[in-house]
């Protein structure tokens, strides 16, 4: 017999209670009001099943953070034990153990600058903990007016008030622009939709990486002294549109905060774990950050835990007695929730045992391959991959880049189709993204790719 939580429902009883009291995020609601949502009831390995038994390849990562399949036996044990022990207990006033456990082992894998982990519980908390810490840390050590942020065009940081501020994309933030707080942009290397007079092709990556280059080295030569901080997404631009900088760009940035004295945030939120094919992207350009922020794969996208490293120079400076008013006075509930450190301890252990950067690094190279013919359809304008991220941007018309017309809603329809070929992918706008878990094999991924491109074919 069922209790109440194992009753079976039928599909359109839960689509029925879905529609009438949920609110989904980035969600148009009216339209999925008109529409039959799909409805995940269990998970295995690298695919989704609904509650009708079908099942569909998670080429989204269930929003990029899944990293090793679902249901894996050795994170769902240690999951398990752990709960055994405490489901939660608070870290203000108290430490626990995965928590501490998971401290030293992050810190084992994290660039060299990085010395202590601030946990939180979403991306969003990850990177508003940062700005805080930046700020904080000019005020402790009495530099107050060190207190404005330079950011990047496009950029995405998370949908909380700084996180807004500091990431700001218009399709999404408008709304809240009277209520964040200014920041400075610089632009962004979009090198495709770039308009730049005179560079040939080739010339373009490296014309357009120096001219983004001069700009942020103008906001610093003119705002240096006031600038807390400046905040990156490394390597790729995620929600921005899947964008990858052109190489050399992320190392350059770092240069140059550095020469005018700011902090260096790097948001790994979506690069982190894996995904472009090292365990973080700052690797790939030697950076090292005073601050990053990780959270997505962290706990093999299990469960809700973020973290912010700090370097040790930032943490000193919030030493001292309680009434010298050092102290970060920031905390969630949930920071450093047991259960979640304990799936990312075994997240860890599967990264070293499956060698799972390495596989990525590998089998990026053959998902390049399968994304060559892609390039030819006449609606892909262009294909962007580093590692396992992978944005193909649709365009109206190919020769002229004119884009489509954003109410046919492409990107969204080309994902729709592609559920009928078992395959889950979701759309950046314009730009239909494949964020493929980072222990996924070449066949599955040769799936993935072939269902998008023949339902880009048919457009
Ligand atoms: C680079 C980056 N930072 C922050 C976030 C926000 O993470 P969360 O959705 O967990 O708040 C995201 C989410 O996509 C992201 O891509």
């Amino acid at each position: 017999m069922f209790t109440v939580a194992q009753k079976q429902h039928s599909t359109q009883d839960l689509r029925r209670l879905d529609k009438q009291y949920v609110w989904h995020p980035f969600a148009p609601m009216k339209l999925w009001l008109e529409s039959d949502p799909l409805v995940i009831t269990a998970a295995e390995g690298m695919h989704l099943i609904d509650s009708d038994g079908r099942r569909y390849l998670d080429g989204v990562s269930s929003l990029w953070c899944n990293v090793h399949g679902h249901r894996v036996p050795e994170i769902d044990d240690a999951v398990r034990r752990q709960l055994d022990r405490v489901a939660h207990t608070t870290m203000l006033g108290l430490a626990n153990e995965p928590a501490a456990l998971l401290a030293e082992r992050l810190m084992a894998v994290v660039p060299s600058s990085l010395a202590k982990v601030f946990y939180s519980d979403a991306g969003a908390t990850a990177t508003e903990v940062a700005f805080k810490l930046a700020a904080q840390y000019w005020h402790n050590v009495g530099r107050p007016e060190r207190n404005e942020f330079v950011g990047f065009a496009e950029a995405y940081h998370g949908d909380t008030v700084g996180a807004m501020s500091v990431g700001r994309i218009p399709a999404f933030h408008r709304p809240y622009f009277p209520m964040l707080f200014p920041v400075h942009f610089a632009p962004t290397p979009y090198v495709y939709q770039y308009d730049l007079e005179g560079a040939s092709e080739d010339e373009k990556p490296e014309f357009v990486k120096q001219h983004c280059l001069r700009e942020l080295k103008a906001i610093l030569e003119r705002h240096g002294p006031k600038i807390a901080a400046v905040c990156i997404e490394p390597m790729v631009q995620g929600a921005g549109g899947i964008i990858v900088q052109p190489p050399g760009f992320l190392a350059e940035v770092a240069r140059l905060t550095k020469e005018y004295g700011a902090l260096l945030i790097a948001d790994e939120v979506a690069v982190g774990f894996g995904r472009t094919g090292t365990m973080f992207a700052c690797e790939q350009e030697r950076v090292r950050p005073d601050l990053m922020c990780v959270a997505k794969g962290l706990t093999g996208g299990y469960l809700p835990l973020a973290a912010t490293f700090a370097s040790q120079k930032i943490f000193d400076a919030f030493l001292g007695d309680p009434w010298d008013g050092r102290t970060f006075y920031h905390g969630h509930t949930y920071t450093g929730n047991p259960l979640a450190c304990a799936a990312a301890l075994a997240s860890l252990d599967l990264f070293e045992r499956n060698k799972l950067v390495d596989h990525v690094a590998k089998a990026a190279g053959s998902l390049w391959h399968m994304l060559q013919p892609l390039k030819d359809l006449p609606h892909v304008g262009e294909v962007r991959q580093l590692g396992f991220m992978v944005g193909i941007e649709l365009v109206g018309d190919k020769a002229t880049k004119a884009p489509y017309d954003p109410r046919l809603r492409v990107g969204a329809e080309v994902c729709l189709r592609c559920r009928a070929r078992g395959v889950i992918v979701r759309p950046l706008g314009v730009v239909v993204v494949l964020m493929p878990p980072p222990a996924m094999g070449e066949d599955d991924l040769r799936t993935i790719v072939d269902a998008v491109a023949a339902e880009i074919a048919g457009l």
